[in-house]
């Protein structure tokens, strides 16, 4: 509550000192039970499911955009949409999106090339990236943020997350204190934020459904083949399919542009792990052809290194559930009753000793077989796990590995006076964000390192 250290560091600290499957704690008046124990997690997340689904955010009965938006819907609405939204993340309609993805991170290593012996800020070239990427795929329009700085979109994703007394009262209302959404009909989106993009949204929507032809290599396109199967579901009214799309730009830009910033971040230091993924890539690649999906699903070693950040850096550092009905715990004397939030910490998880010996020390070694990872139940999530796992996690995987290739076939990168080591975490935002810039030293590559 008082800001001064991220909620993931905290109940990191605080798991340490206890030695137990769960502990409780307090928010304000409210009891709070937090798992520890990966096999029980496998239980609320997987096995028992059904009396976990929702997660604990309260919002103001008017804020009707949110309450329709996957990532915070209630059941049983939330378990109609997910069946009908699952199919737009198959990997099948990811490929077609592919291509804008790939165009897209041409213009940032366009753009990089402009810093080339110099340093740059790689949080902004991300943001920028995955904002590009995510207005491009669930808006169907060009945010055009490498070439306007204040581009609107850029814009609003900086708003959206910045630290901002308006951002934190929004979060820890919902999250703590749901009389007070309900009391002044506190939106969790700003609604100026809503309005914006519910302008650029519709603008879109008027054109495409002039088109004769449908376009199905983007999520709006997807949205509106759904909205002709699902006629008479609200979540498929415009506003509907609004909610879906703001919450895919929020979800999905921010989570990107981190992961690979703390990516880039990390084998800027370690420059073995950049050498040895720059040479994986280059033999799957050639120099000058470009990468194709098939290429990018074959590196091994690209795969073991991204899941390595995720683990270091899991964008959302904790997780909740509420429970439905009263659960009598296998094994135990613990009743969890109906109603009681259940919070995962799973930055802690992934900084436990027992699963990740030497936890600091940044290994992608640790993910070359699989199969020992989650062997004691869920260990290792940042993705979530079960029916309510993230939704989004292929295509953001795809936009992370077409990010990170496409920059290391051009450049090298290597900290400089100016990189914050070690690196901190900004307490006032609820996702695992540095409070300054990650400013890195960017070289091209000569010719014969394989550089186009
Ligand atoms: C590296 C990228 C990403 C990470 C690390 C990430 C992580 C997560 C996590 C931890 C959850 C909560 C899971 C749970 O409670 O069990 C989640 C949920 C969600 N994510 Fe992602 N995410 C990423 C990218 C994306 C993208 C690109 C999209 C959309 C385009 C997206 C859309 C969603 C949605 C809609 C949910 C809520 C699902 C539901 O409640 O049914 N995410 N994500």
């Amino acid at each position: 509550m008082s800001l001064r250290q991220t909620m993931g560091e905290w109940f990191y600290e605080i798991s340490k000192t206890i030695n137990a499957d769960y502990f409780g704690i307090f928010a304000f008046n409210e009891p709070i039970l937090v798992i520890k124990s990966p096999k029980l997690l496998k239980s609320i997340f997987v096995k028992d499911f059904a009396y976990f689904e929702d997660r604990t955010p309260v919002l103001s009965s008017k804020d009707e955009l949110a309450s329709m938006a996957l990532f915070l819907q209630k059941n049983p609405s939330w378990n109609r949409a997910r069946t009908k939204l699952t199919p737009m993340f198959s990997s099948g309609k990811i490929k077609l999106m592919y291509p804008l993805m790939t165009e897209i991170a041409d213009r940032m290593t366009h753009y990089m090339s402009e810093y080339a012996n110099g340093t740059v800020e790689i949080k902004e070239v991300c943001a920028k990236y995955s904002t590009d990427v995510i207005a491009r795929c669930a808006f169907a329009v060009d945010a055009k943020s490498f070439e306007h700085d204040d581009a609107v979109l850029r814009q609003i994703g900086r708003d959206f997350f910045s630290p901002k007394l308006d951002f934190i009262v929004r979060h820890i209302a919902s999250r703590f204190l749901p009389t007070l959404m309900e009391m002044f009909n506190i939106c969790l989106i700003n609604p100026q934020i809503t309005n914006t993009l519910r302008d650029i949204f519709f603008g879109v929507l008027k054109q495409r459904e002039q088109l004769s032809t449908r376009k199905e290599n983007d999520f709006v396109g997807l949205l509106l083949n759904l909205r002709t199967i699902y006629k008479d579901d609200p979540s498929f009214s415009y506003d509907g399919m609004l909610a879906q799309s703001v919450q895919m730009f929020m979800a999905g830009f921010e989570t990107v542009a981190s992961t690979i910033a703390f990516l880039l971040y990390e084998i800027a230091i370690a420059t073995n792990i950049q050498d040895k993924l720059r040479e994986e890539i280059m033999n799957n690649t050639g120099p000058s052809e470009s990468i194709t999906y098939e290429a990018i699903q074959q590196l091994k070693y690209l795969d073991m290194v991204v899941h390595e950040t995720l683990r270091k850096y899991p964008v959302l550092p904790f997780l909740d559930r509420r429970c439905n009905k009263d659960f009598p715990v296998p094994g135990t004397n613990l009743t969890i009753k109906k109603g009681t939030a259940v919070y995962i910490p799973l930055y802690a998880l992934h900084f436990d000793t027992k699963y990740f010996p030497n936890p600091h020390k940044f290994d992608p070694e640790r993910f070359r077989d699989k199969g020992k990872i989650n062997t004691e139940g869920l260990s290792y999530i940042p993705f979530g796990e079960g029916p309510r796992m993230c939704i989004g996690n292929r295509f953001g995987l795809l936009n992370v590995k077409i990010g990170v290739v496409s920059i290391l076939r051009r450049f090298k990168l290597s900290a400089c006076p100016e990189t914050p080591i070690p690196l901190t975490f900004d307490p006032k935002v609820p996702t695992l964000s540095s409070p300054v810039g990650i400013s890195l030293k960017i070289s091209p590559l000569t010719t014969n390192e394989g550089k186009e």
